[in-house]
């Protein structure tokens, strides 16, 4: 690619970011992709079925996306589109739709119109700048929003569930297992279909776990329970704890409390498996440094490099095992330090370099399957 076109995709892709955004959130708001899945379609029998009042900008629409695959357009007649692969994806046959409308929500863009802020006092302006507490708030107040979210995240774990399923391997001894932060306990229900011994609580927030809406989407399971609470009060004691995408959520501060309420809670010779990503700074991925950015923005959280990962674990008395990077988000096993100098009550006196040099002789291994 010559510097010209490189500059042109900066122009087209990030200065004009936002027109993109609003084209495709029309395009999922209307569900035109949904259209096409039994076949073929004319653009006007499209706009007919929507309810436009103008066939031409239907048209217009959907041929702004043929150069991006998203549908193709036939040769011989014009103005008849087919579906493409990346059309299914965010149609209601694909596991895109609910996620692509999640990021196109209005408030989201309203939260990054605060990054210039952000940047200049050194501190997390969004959520405030649009007048919440929290990024969480919002999903107290619009229970439609929290639906979708939750889906969006259903949908995010479906594309990689049964390869992480393959890779969470449970100890014989265990009883019991915790997904902690596990929205409508999808990723822990499918768990135990493979694991006939194990019984399994999908601990979330109230409003997740009992709201009315909510309990209709709860996974079934006989060996599953729901269990409602805040991560930062406790957690439900048990031989092995889950948490996906919930780390990256948080500031250290906040993971600390986290860690620390699952190692008092932590049975001896437990296991954490921890699906988030690992920053990697010789190859940093679009998706991790685009989700560490978001991470500032909406909850003053962060991605973290496995250097920033094992200060805050051993923080919380708590070593890697090994890190899968076969997966996206990466896979850390993790486990207690056994070792009664630890004083978990230190853990705001920690001191970086003693960790760094600790770390040198104690790297985890790295598996790449
Ligand atoms: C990014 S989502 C991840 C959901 C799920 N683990 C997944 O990967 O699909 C974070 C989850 O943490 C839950 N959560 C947030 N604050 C919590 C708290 N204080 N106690 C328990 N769960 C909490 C949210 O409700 C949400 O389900």
């Amino acid at each position: 690619m010559s510097d010209w076109d490189k500059t042109m995709d900066l122009l087209f892709g990030f200065v004009t970011g936002h027109i993109h955004s609003r084209m495709f959130e029309t395009i999922l708001k209307f569900s035109i992709c949904d259209l096409l899945e039994d076949g073929p379609k004319h653009y006007s029998e499209i706009s007919k079925i929507i309810g436009f009042k103008n066939e031409s900008y239907c048209y217009r629409l959907m041929r702004y996306f043929v150069p991006y695959k998203l549908f193709n357009e036939s040769v011989v007649q014009v103005g008849l589109f087919s579906k493409t692969p990346s059309s299914t994806q965010f149609s209601k046959n694909g596991t895109l739709k609910n996620l692509g409308r999640f990021h196109c929500q209005d408030h989201h863009y309203r939260i990054f119109e605060s990054l210039p802020k952000t940047l200049e006092m050194g501190k997390n302006q969004g959520p405030s700048s649009i007048g919440l507490s929290s990024f969480w708030e919002h999903f107290e107040t619009d229970e439609s929003y929290k639906q979708l979210f939750h889906n969006a995240m259903k949908d995010y774990t479906s594309l990689i569930i049964d390869r992480l399923i393959s890779k969470i391997s449970l100890s014989p001894n265990f009883k019991t297992v915790v997904d902690i932060g596990g929205s409508h306990g999808f990723l822990i229900g499918k768990l135990l279909e493979s694991n006939p011994n194990i019984h399994g609580i999908n601990f979330d927030l109230e409003n997740i776990i009992n709201s009315s809406t909510s309990k209709n989407e709860n996974f079934q399971h006989p060996r599953l329970k729901h269990v409602s609470g805040d991560f930062f009060n406790s957690v439900p004691e048990a031989d092995c704890y889950i948490l996906k995408y919930i780390l990256h959520d948080w500031s250290d501060e906040k993971c600390i409390t986290i860690l620390n309420n699952i190692h008092k809670s932590l049975k001896p010779n437990g296991k954490l498996f921890i699906n988030d990503l690992v920053l990697d700074p010789s190859n940093y991925t679009k998706e991790a440094v685009f989700k560490d950015i978001l991470m500032m923005q909406y909850f003053d959280a962060k991605e973290r490099s496995i250097n920033e990962w094992h200060q805050l674990f051993e923080k919380c008395g708590f070593k890697i095992d090994s890190v899968d990077t076969s997966i996206s988000p990466q896979l850390m096993i993790v486990s207690k330090i056994n070792s009664s100098n630890i004083n978990l009550n230190d853990c705001t006196n920690f001191n970086s370099e003693i960790v760094e040099e600790k770390l040198k002789n104690s790297l985890p291994q790295f598996v790449n399957c």
